[in-house]
């Protein structure tokens, strides 16, 4: 079906666009009323991202009441440790917690590479929203990084310093290496069996890439990641590394379409680093929707002078939850009458 809003493919291609295109991440979800009218329909977030009809009309509620260029999946990145045989809860208010955990090789013995249809209640989502969406703006499907999800994996909950999965990677790299292969390679499937379903195109998040050292990042996050950005060749793909400031030039190096930026990354200097051919994504502070109006106009036009062409507008970071859908309207539509001046 051709798209009668692809601003951001074309962006992606390195094509020159009439506007910038805007998304948010995390913008399915959390902020909205209405996202939270029909989670309270069902018993959680588990079984909201489990019903496909549900999780497609969630997915496109941003792109009705927001006016995002992108509609992106409604799921969560812990989908994957789940279909490898590790399941996961989301406590209310604290977030993910996985009853076991992998510690040892035994545990990783019990765990199987993920097969696509493992996930069909995903896959069935994204078909159904790309149906509903009819053309509208393109869909994004996504996963964690296989760093990130072996951080959840090993330490079983969110955590501070994820220092029982910091300790595997130097206590028993051998063992590391092995669960992010398997990650990995459950991530590939994934993340093709999303393309097949209709996903136009695919971020990456490596959500705790900032507590790692450059040199143990390089060693257990970037090697995953570029083996997945190989595998990846139907549809461009986005790298959102968060805190990952000093692997920029390594990032600038993987064989994907765009790198996302978070608030802390200055962005001149960082278009040095990655280099002139990626699209860069970002990377307003998400707490910058919380200032008056015309402070948050500002600070968007900024920072889109800053970036230039070849740049998807975005936060640095997912929206917070108590965040007004208001302010999000006006950075959404500061972007888009930026463009048309
Ligand atoms: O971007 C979108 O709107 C699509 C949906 C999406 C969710 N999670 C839904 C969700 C996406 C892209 C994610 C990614 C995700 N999940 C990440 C990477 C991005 C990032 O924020 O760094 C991470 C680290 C997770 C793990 C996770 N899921 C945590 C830590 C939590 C609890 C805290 C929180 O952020 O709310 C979740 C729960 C979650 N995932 C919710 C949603 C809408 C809230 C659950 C609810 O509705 O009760």
């Amino acid at each position: 079906m051709k798209l009668k809003n692809d601003l951001i493919l074309r962006t992606l291609r390195g094509e020159q666009t009439e506007r910038k295109p805007v998304w948010l991440m995390r913008q399915a979800g959390r902020i909205l009323p209405e996202y939270r009218a029909v989670r309270a329909k069902l018993s959680g977030f588990i079984e909201l991202a489990k019903t496909p009809e549900r999780a497609a009309e969630v997915t496109i509620q941003p792109v009705d009441i927001l006016g995002v260029d992108a509609a992106i999946i409604f799921s969560d990145i812990l989908v994957i440790p789940e279909a490898m045989g590790l399941p996961y809860e989301m406590v209310e208010k604290r977030g993910p917690f996985f009853p076991n955990t992998v510690r040892k090789a035994s545990d990783l013995d019990k765990l199987h590479i993920a097969q696509a249809d493992e996930l069909d209640y995903v896959l069935e989502a994204i078909q159904i929203t790309k149906k509903n969406l009819d053309g509208r703006v393109p869909l994004i499907g996504f996963a964690g990084a296989p760093w990130t999800i072996m951080a959840y994996m090993v330490e079983g909950s969110g955590s501070k310093t994820f220092s029982v999965a910091k300790r595997m990677l130097y206590q028993n790299p051998a063992l590391a290496h092995e669960l992010l292969d398997k990650i990995t390679q459950s991530t590939i499937h994934y993340l093709k069996a999303q393309v097949k379903a209709g996903a136009d195109m695919l971020q990456l998040f490596d959500s705790w890439a900032g507590i790692l050292s450059p040199e143990v990042y390089r060693k257990f996050s970037l090697p995953y990641i570029q083996k997945i950005a190989e595998a990846i060749t139907e549809v461009p793909l986005i790298v959102f590394a968060k805190g990952a400031f000093f692997v920029r030039e390594d990032l600038g190096k993987l064989p994907c379409a765009g790198i996302g930026l978070d608030w802390t990354m200055d962005i001149q200097e960082s278009r040095k680093l990655v280099g002139s051919d990626k699209v860069l994504q970002g990377n307003l502070d998400p707490c910058m929707l919380y200032a008056p109006d015309k402070v948050l106009q500002e600070a968007t036009l900024n920072m889109m002078k800053a970036f230039g062409d070849k740049h998807i507008v975005n936060l640095g970071h997912g929206v917070y939850p108590d965040i007004d859908p208001e302010k999000v309207k006006i950075f959404i539509e500061t972007v888009k009458s930026a463009g048309s001046e």
